[in-house]
């Protein structure tokens, strides 16, 4: 079984120190059911993608976390990356997705923490480790941790903030000095491979947070 489209990637200006979703990997279910909440356009090929929309994306079932519409006890994992952030009651879409999920179950589920605004199609919450595991209360933690760090997050915040100064109001100008400003700032996210390795400080700046959690 392949689950390699499930490591993480690097974007332009962010540098992945860990990756987080290799727990969740290994422990899928390949025989069994599983589905893939929010899917965007990551299309997992045996999972079942639902998505809120079609829009720019392949989904399988067109629907609402916060209504799931599937039968108890149905899936074997659930994968919701990046997407509860959107979600309009992120607590209804964990209960519907304790509902749906087999004991014994297995879900990754990642939020943003830090990050410019980017409604997919809202954007209306931010999450800590603990504010996520609050949802979640009647879960085992398999794995927890945090996304990317400090340099790629505040570069990423800076770029933008530069542009818009740049920008004389001009969304023209503003697209053209944020992928200048992105390119400068290229080779500094590598520090986030030092920042990484300080462990005894505390990390507070920080892209995301992520769980592998089991259903009891
Ligand atoms: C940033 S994308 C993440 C896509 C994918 N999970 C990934 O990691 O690449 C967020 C996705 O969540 C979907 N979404 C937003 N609200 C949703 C909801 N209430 N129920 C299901 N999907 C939702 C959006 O349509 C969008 O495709």
């Amino acid at each position: 079984m392949k689950l390699g489209f499930l490591k993480s990637s690097d974007t332009f200006l962010d540098y992945n120190v860990v990756d987080k979703k290799n727990k969740f990997a290994c422990l899928v279910d390949a025989k069994g059911k599983n589905l893939n909440l929010g899917c965007g356009s990551k299309y997992i090929k045996w999972f079942v993608n639902l998505d809120i929309n079609t829009q720019n994306k392949k989904v399988d079932i067109v629907g609402k976390g916060e209504f799931l519409p599937f039968k108890d006890g149905v899936f074997s994992s659930v994968y919701i990356d990046h997407v509860l952030e959107y979600t309009s009651r992120p607590w209804q879409v964990a209960a519907e997705v304790k509902r749906v999920l087999k004991s014994g179950g297995i879900v990754y589920v990642s939020a943003a923490f830090i990050y410019a605004y980017h409604p997919h199609p809202q954007d209306n919450f931010r999450f800590t480790l603990s504010g996520l595991k609050n949802l979640f209360p009647e879960f085992e933690v398999v794995e927890e941790g945090i996304g990317k760090m400090g340099f790629s997050v505040s570069l990423n915040l800076l770029a933008y903030s530069l542009a818009g100064i740049c920008s004389f109001n001009s969304q023209v100008l503003f697209n053209i000095f944020s992928i200048l400003f992105k390119i400068v700032f290229f080779p500094f996210k590598y520090l986030d491979i030092i920042l990484f390795r300080f462990k005894n400080i505390p990390m507070d700046v920080f892209s995301n947070v992520f769980l592998v959690l089991k259903k009891q």
